[in-house]
């Protein structure tokens, strides 16, 4: 047998859907950027430390957005003929300050003992590092805010009044915290005061368009060409923003709907495969859910869901149109059009269609779909309780 049938076809670059990969843009982020380097700018310019703090929900970039930064800031500081270096500690890994000086100093020195030493004396141990090599240390604390719980605001402190007297740039450190809860409600009076109120840059989550943008580039970068259509894309973006605007569920998403048509042998992805990488993900869907509808919610929902069949779109107008000949079919009286839409509107209430109003020239219509489960799947269901 033969594998190389479901290897390869869809995903070009695996490692460029991986979490830890750092893309070189990271689109609706530009804004956060800005402000970070506007912040950072005075660190090569007049030589001060800054300590920042990076906060919004999981999935909205902030690891990412990080990362890029200290990247882009090094290169940026090198063409100035300065020397910027960073350290990325992921508190939840290390999540005392031990551990995390530790981190600290084996990048300097990929042999430091990891005991043996306290956190004083790790801290000369960097001072003198710093002063050989000449650079200016971005410490990054993502998700502090478990260090914070469990340790105090210790270490906190003691990095951010690092080398108090310092004139040059070069032996200072600067902090860039990470979290998602507002950790500065959580810091000790001393360490909070060392935190500018100008300092905090905002991660809200992503709407729509934006996850649309993000996935389109993501997809790019990682995908064989002409393996995902537009409207499979809007898909991906409508079921990722109902998560609540987060790029790691998208990117999920999209990675596991491609290996799902993979592995069905097909060279692109269609609708029914990003619904059953949803199932596969968070299997949200409850047979109870069906339940509970009445037969003209379930006579509506299968037309839906027969369109969707093919296709990762549909709209209410041609919805209706099939709701007439699902009644017809199944011997039902059909509603009229605003008891149809009353009724349309509340199964989408209950999650089990999206939809979304969307202005064009052509008018206001309102776009429906599914992505909680494969169409396919459902029409059988809903027929066969239909017919019993
Ligand atoms: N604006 C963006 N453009 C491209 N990829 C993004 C963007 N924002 C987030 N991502 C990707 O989404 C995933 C989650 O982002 P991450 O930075 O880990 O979020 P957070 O740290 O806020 O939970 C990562 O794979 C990241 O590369
Ligand atoms: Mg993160």
């Amino acid at each position: 047998m033969s594998f190389e049938r479901i290897t390869g076809r869809i995903i070009k670059h695996p490692k460029k859907l991986s979490f830890d990969y750092v893309p070189d843009h990271l689109p609706n982020r530009e804004e956060q950027m800005d402000k970070l380097f506007t912040l950072f700018r005075r660190v090569i310019e007049s030589g001060v430390s800054q300590n920042v703090f990076l906060y919004g929900s999981v999935g909205t970039g902030k690891t990412a957005t990080a990362k890029r930064f200290c990247m882009d800031y090094r290169e940026w500081a090198e063409n100035k003929g300065r020397r910027i270096d960073y350290v990325f500690i992921n508190c939840r890994r290390r999540s005392n300050k031990q551990q995390a000086m530790w981190k600290i100093v084996s990048h300097f020195d990929s042999n430091f003992p990891d005991r043996g030493f306290s956190v004083g004396d790790m801290l000369e141990i960097l001072q003198k590092h710093l002063k050989n090599k000449k650079t200016h240390l971005f410490v990054v604390l993502d998700e502090v805010d478990t260090l914070v719980q469990r340790d105090g605001s210790d270490l906190i402190y003691l990095l951010s009044r690092f080398e108090d007297e310092a004139i040059s740039p070069e032996g200072r450190l600067s902090l860039l915290l990470i979290s998602q809860k507002n950790v500065l409600e959580l810091l000790e009076q001393s360490a909070l005061s060392t935190f500018k109120r100008g300092n905090r840059v905002k991660f809200p989550s992503y709407d729509r368009n934006e996850l649309l943008d993000i996935l389109s580039y993501r997809s790019k970068l990682a995908l064989h060409p002409d393996s995902l259509g537009d409207g499979e894309l809007k898909l991906l973006a409508t079921t990722a923003t109902s998560e609540r605007g987060d790029a790691r569920f998208g990117i999920e998403l999209l990675e596991r709907a491609a290996l799902i048509a993979e592995g069905k042998g097909k060279g692109d992805i269609d609708a029914e495969n990003i619904r059953a990488a949803k199932a596969d993900i968070d299997p949200y869907f409850t047979e109870e859910k069906i339940h509970e509808l009445n037969t003209n919610e379930k006579l509506i929902l299968l037309s839906a869901v027969r369109l969707l069949r093919s296709s990762p779109f549909t709209t209410t107008g041609e919805v209706e149109d099939c709701y007439a000949m699902v009644c017809e079919e199944f011997v039902q009286k059909k509603l009229a059009h605003t008891q149809f839409w009353k009724y349309l509107k509340s199964i989408s209430d209950h999650g089990l269609l999206n939809t979304t109003t969307v202005s064009s020239s052509k008018g206001r219509t309102t776009e429906v779909s599914l992505s909680d489960i494969p169409a396919d799947v459902l029409e059988t269901r809903l027929a066969d309780m239909l017919s019993r």
